[in-house]
């Protein structure tokens, strides 16, 4: 194995830590909805919502670095350039993350100052990391940046999937910067902020798992390189096209001229586009297969991935993406809903099917396929699923009645917090969050037993039978 594997192996380790850190943040978040007074005065909604996202930003990047640091001396036959100062880095990431996770609990906030700002929360919602941490986000992405491109250098040769991906990286770093300016204008200020945030998500993340999943289908399926390949340029030419004016769908109320409310609608209307084109890469390969592959769990996560962003991004975003109907849902639960549903399907089945692919073909040492990872997919896409349902009742009921019988007045917003399907929708999203949570915890086991070296679990048998 390749250095550069064994740290990718570590990332997403790390990765994986850091998705059940994000999901115990996300279960107490919604405690709060249903018991107000929860924790009151010493840990408050804001802060655990900013550790469940943040958290869900580092679970997922962790996720694509420790992906790429594995595929890519496969791809090219040899080392990573830079290993040593990337294995270096690895740990400097791990300490940050964990010193911010700290502060985000137990300092919470400070007064409206530079230091607050420098050492407390940056504050712009996904990246509210303390200054000094971003900088090292930076600095580790970069170095990063430098491995790829560097190694591709040394090797003289790259392939179409890693120049797809090292022109994508360089967007994602410069787009990184974006957290930082301060401007006292607040319009000003979400115009710059939704760059960072739509055309990571938008565009180039899902270039990058375009990328990932690319190479996720050629080692699990043997998929034809040239069938891949010309899919992935088909999905970026269309991600691009339709994500970059797409952003316009974050334009329509926050004080930008109105010309956005016909751009944002048009463009993002047909981003659906592209995720539609993924699913039928997947399917078409599959069908290839025959829906048969040795590693069927990262097999049926590869699937879930292509499902689940056309679903969860592409048809979910898709019923509030126009204006018309966003001047009711925008900023309701409906928005959680899609949130939830496209950041699951788009990223987190796609770094599940790459953790199962790896520990294949690292550790595992006999077949994969137990009984334990269906009920940890059945578990978490149903925990999910149930929670983006639950999020979509309420807020359809706050679109209809706090916005359009309501008139979105005060008075309307309070009375909503007491609607029974609204209640109801908050009691339901924290049942399906404990399912999804159970999910989690049987995906750990499985990754862990099968991952367990062989002389142990010959030991332990033996051990059990008093030998
Ligand atoms: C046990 C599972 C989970 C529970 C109970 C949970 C709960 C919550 C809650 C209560 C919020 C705050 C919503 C608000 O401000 O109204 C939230 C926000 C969010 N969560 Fe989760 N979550 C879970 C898992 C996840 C997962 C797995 C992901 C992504 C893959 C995710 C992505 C997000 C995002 C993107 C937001 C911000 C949404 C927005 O402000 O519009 N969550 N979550
Ligand atoms: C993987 C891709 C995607 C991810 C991860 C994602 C995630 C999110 C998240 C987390 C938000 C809430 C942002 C916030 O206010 O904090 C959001 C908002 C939004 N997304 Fe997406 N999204 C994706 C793709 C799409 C697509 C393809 C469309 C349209 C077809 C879309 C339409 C929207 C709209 C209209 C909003 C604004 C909702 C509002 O006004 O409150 N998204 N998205
Ligand atoms: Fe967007």
């Amino acid at each position: 194995m390749y250095r550069a594997q064994r740290l990718g192996l570590k990332y997403l380790t790390a990765s994986t830590v850091m998705f059940g850190a994000m999901v115990i943040f996300g279960l107490i978040s919604s405690i709060y909805f249903v018991r107000p007074g929860f924790l009151l005065n010493t840990f408050n909604f804001s802060t655990a919502k900013i550790v469940h996202i943040n958290g869900l930003i580092i679970w997922l990047l962790m996720g694509f670095i420790g992906s790429i640091y594995w595929f890519l001396p496969q791809e090219l036959q040899c080392e990573v350039e830079g290993i040593g100062l990337a294995e270096i880095l690895f740990w400097v990431f791990c300490a940050a993350v964990a010193v911010v996770v700290a502060i985000f609990i137990f300092v919470q906030y400070g007064t409206a100052s530079e230091f607050s700002m420098w050492f407390i929360n940056q504050g712009r919602k996904y990246v509210e990391a303390p200054r000094w941490a971003a900088i090292g986000i930076v600095v580790v992405a970069a170095v990063f940046a430098y491995n790829v491109i560097g190694t591709a250098i040394k090797a003289r040769r790259t392939t179409g999937i890693l120049t797809v991906l090292i022109a994508d990286l360089i967007p994602l770093l410069a787009l990184y910067l974006d957290a930082f300016p301060e401007m006292s204008n607040m319009s000003a200020d979400l115009f710059w902020w939704w760059w960072l945030v739509h055309l990571w998500v938008e565009a180039t993340w899902e270039v990058l798992i375009g990328c990932i999943m690319a190479w996720t289908l050629i080692h699990l399926v043997d998929a034809s390189r040239r069938v891949v390949e010309s899919w992935l340029y088909v999905e970026v030419a269309l991600v691009l096209g339709t994500g970059i004016l797409g952003l316009g769908h974050h334009y329509f109320w926050i004080g930008t001229p109105h010309y956005w409310l016909a751009i944002g609608g048009f463009f993002s209307a047909l981003e659906p586009l592209p995720l539609l084109g993924m699913v039928v890469h997947a399917v078409y390969d599959a069908g290839e297969r025959h829906l048969q592959a040795a590693n069927r769990p990262a097999f049926y996560w590869t699937l879930a991935e292509a499902f689940g962003n056309f679903i969860g991004a592409g048809v979910w975003g898709f019923m509030m993406t126009l204006p018309q109907i966003n001047l009711y849902s925008h900023g309701t639960q409906w928005t959680a809903s899609h949130g939830h549903f496209a950041f699951w399907g788009a990223y987190g089945c796609g770094v599940i099917a790459v953790l199962y692919l790896v520990v294949e073909r690292s550790r595992a040492s006999t077949g994969l396929d137990g009984r334990a990872w269906r009920w940890s997919f059945a578990l978490l896409n149903i925990g999910m699923v149930g929670m983006a349902g639950a999020l979509l009742v309420a807020g359809m009921d706050q679109a209809f009645f706090e916005r359009a019988i309501g008139g979105s007045t005060w008075s309307a917003f309070l009375s909503m917090q007491g609607r029974p399907w609204y209640n109801q929708s908050m009691w339901a999203r924290l049942l399906f969050g404990l399912i999804f949570a159970a999910g989690y915890a049987v995906l750990v086991y499985d990754l862990l037993s099968i991952a367990k070296p062989v002389e142990a679990r010959v030991r332990e048998p033996l051990a059990a039978a008093g030998a």
